[in-house]
Formats: C-alpha cells, structure tokens, sequence
C-alpha cells in the first residue's frame, strides 16, 4: 500500500484539522490541531501527514531522543474514511524506517489506551512488545520495538 508523509504547511493544515475519527476513537488519540500545536512548541515532534497518491488519508507524529537513542510514535490516526485499507501499517513502516536513520538506535516506542483493539493488533503484528509498563497517567500500555 503506497503512503507518503508530507510536511504539513500553510497549504494543507486545514485538510489535516479537517481529518476524522469514528466517534467512539475520540479517546484514541489527541485532536490533529493539538498535536500540531505541540509540535511546534516542543520543537522535537515531526509532525506529517499521511497521502495516498494526492489524498490526506491520515496524520502521524514522531520523534528522536538522540541522548538516549531512542525513538517515539506519539500519534497515529487514519481519517475514518480511509481506515482498514492498510495505509495506519504502512505510515507505521515508513516511520519505523526514518527513525532507523538515525545513527545508533536502540529501540523505538509507542503506546495506545489499553482499550484501543485496532492499535494493538496493528503494533504487536509489527514486532511491538509489551514492557509491562503504563504511561504515568497509567492510560496506556507501553510498547517496544528493538532495532538491531
Ligand atoms: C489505529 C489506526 C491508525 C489503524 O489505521 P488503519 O489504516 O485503519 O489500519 P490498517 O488498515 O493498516 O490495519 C492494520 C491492522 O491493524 C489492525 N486493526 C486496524 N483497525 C482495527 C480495528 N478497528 N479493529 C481491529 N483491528 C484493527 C488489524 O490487525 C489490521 O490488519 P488487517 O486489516 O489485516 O486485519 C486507525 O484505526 C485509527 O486512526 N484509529 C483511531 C486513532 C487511534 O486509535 N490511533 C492510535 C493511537 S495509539
């Protein structure tokens, strides 16, 4: 399944805010226009969106810890039209592999809401393994990807 992720500019930013979730997803994740916003306070968080061919099907933010060596998928989220057509796996892969360029990667991470089904079938079937461990606010299951 063929995705780009594109930068987000003054061009597509409304399509991005504009994207859908089903309405019992709300709790997935965060709102597009907070992400985006966080992205450009923390300066860190990479922020694109998700194409298929010329279409904003999605959206995803991820980042590098280049101290700890480690990489982190903050969000994920395919508009509800455009969910089950494979392209939240193959964004995940694309991102797996850009943060592979970085130099010396140990691990990268993600976690979901211990509730979220499709989430955790769609990482543990890319090699993401449960720590054991919740994020501090104990929401959500944390998991790993060992990068060799
Ligand atoms: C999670 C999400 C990004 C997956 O994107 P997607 O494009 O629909 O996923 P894909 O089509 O690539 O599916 C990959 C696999 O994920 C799993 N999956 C995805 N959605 C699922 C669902 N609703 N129920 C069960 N499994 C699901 C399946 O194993 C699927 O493989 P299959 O279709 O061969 O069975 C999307 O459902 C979404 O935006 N959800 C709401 C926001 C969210 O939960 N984001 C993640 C926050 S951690």
């Amino acid at each position: 399944m063929g995705i780009t992720l594109r930068v987000i500019t003054m061009g597509n930013f409304r399509e991005c805010l504009a994207l859908k979730l089903e309405p019992g997803q709300k709790n997935f994740v965060a709102s597009n226009l907070y992400s985006l916003a966080e992205a450009k306070a923390d300066g860190i968080s990479v922020p694109p969106a998700v194409y298929s061919g010329e279409t904003m099907v999605g959206f995803v933010m991820y980042w590098y810890d280049e101290e700890n060596k480690y990489g982190h998928i903050e969000r994920l989220m395919m508009d509800r039209r455009h969910q089950r057509k494979g392209y939240g796996r193959a964004a995940m892969v694309e991102v797996i592999e850009r943060l592979k360029e970085n130099p010396g990667i140990r691990e990268i991470e993600v976690s979901f809401e211990h509730d979220n089904v499709g989430a955790d079938r769609l990482y543990a079937s890319l090699g993401f393994e449960r720590t054991g461990q919740t994020t501090d606010d104990g929401d959500e299951t944390i998991t790993k990807l060992k990068i060799e």
